[in-house]
């Protein structure tokens, strides 16, 4: 198979396992690329894309308006907080008037859950999600997941633990979603009021026990904790979170094995891992940061094949 499945990347619950398995394929050849002295190709000269963050971001914002550059698209940059939006213009209207500009593909991150999927049943464009509120991040997962490939051989068989606030994640959701379909094993760890009740419904386990979490995995995946979508208080306090949940050279140390350490960022460093945590030989969060960008890369162009096809 040479084609995604979809039109849009709305999330990983759209996609199968031989999407992933093309995305990859496809990432692994720009990941070469991306290393060459001369790091673009010039595959998208005739597409244009929006990003449109209606939300805060770094890595993702840069990765995607990168990943883009590389391809040699023409990009456009929109940021709720500096436009009309601030006026009371809809989604739709915002949409529609910057595809007016011949825009082909959009990338949105949007605070709204189903954002994403609304925007692609009103415009005439290809959407890819890149984060619609606690839902999905599509690409953060597959990013997260090539990684883990990148590290230990494969995802197939491998234990995985998401640990902290799973409830209000889109990176914990995508994740199980992606890692499920690749054969992995997941459970979370976390305090029982951020992990949500249908979890296990989803063939996710639940350890409530950081240490036990840990010795049993072969990759922890720590979230940070989202005090911006927190309405009311999930636990005492953030000293006995990380008492309970949060993970330091000490414990990581005190295992017995070496595990793989994972952050989508950005880090509350003294908080969900320690600095000689995150900064450990066994962390690969910079590694996932590197790897956003050809993931980002095969996403964008095989979405754009698409386009030139039609
Ligand atoms: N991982 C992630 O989505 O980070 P940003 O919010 O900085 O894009």
């Amino acid at each position: 198979m040479n084609q995604l499945s979809v039109q849009h990347l709305l999330g990983i619950k759209h996609i199968n396992k031989a999407d992933i398995d093309l995305i990859f394929k496809t990432a692994d050849h720009f990941k070469e690329v991306i290393n060459r002295p001369i790091k673009k190709v010039p595959s998208l000269r005739d597409i244009t894309i929006a990003n449109l963050f209606f939300e805060n971001s770094t890595r993702t914002k840069l990765s995607f308006e990168l990943a883009e550059k590389r391809l040699s698209a023409d990009v456009i940059n929109f940021s709720a907080s500096q436009s009309s939006v601030k006026k009371g213009e809809t989604l739709i209207d915002t949409a529609n008037n910057i595809l007016s500009m011949k825009v082909d593909l959009i990338v949105m991150r949007h605070p709204h859950v189903g954002a994403c999927d609304f925007l692609s049943k009103h415009v005439n464009a290809r959407i890819v999600n890149a984060g619609d509120g606690t839902h999905e991040h599509p690409t953060q997962a597959l990013l997260d997941s090539y990684s883990i490939r990148e590290k230990l051989g494969s995802v197939t068989g491998k234990k995985i633990v998401i640990v902290g606030d799973v409830l209000h994640s889109r990176v914990a959701l995508s994740n199980i979603y992606a890692l499920k379909l690749q054969g992995a094993e997941v459970k979370v760890c976390g305090p029982k009021t951020l992990i949500p009740k249908y979890i296990e419904n989803l063939g996710v386990g639940v350890e409530p026990n950081i240490r036990k979490a840990l010795e049993w995995c072969d990759v922890a995946n720590v979230l940070r904790v989202q005090n911006e979508r927190m309405d009311i208080n999930y636990f005492p306090s953030t000293r006995e979170y990380t008492q309970l949940f949060g993970i330091n050279k000490k414990l990581l140390d005190s295992i017995g094995k070496k595990i793989v350490i994972m952050h989508p960022g950005p880090i509350n460093r003294g908080v969900e891992l320690t600095s000689d945590v995150a900064d450990a030989e066994q962390s690969i969060i910079l590694n996932q940061v590197e790897n956003g960008v050809a993931i980002r890369m095969a996403v964008i162009y095989l979405l754009a094949e698409q386009i030139k096809r039609n």
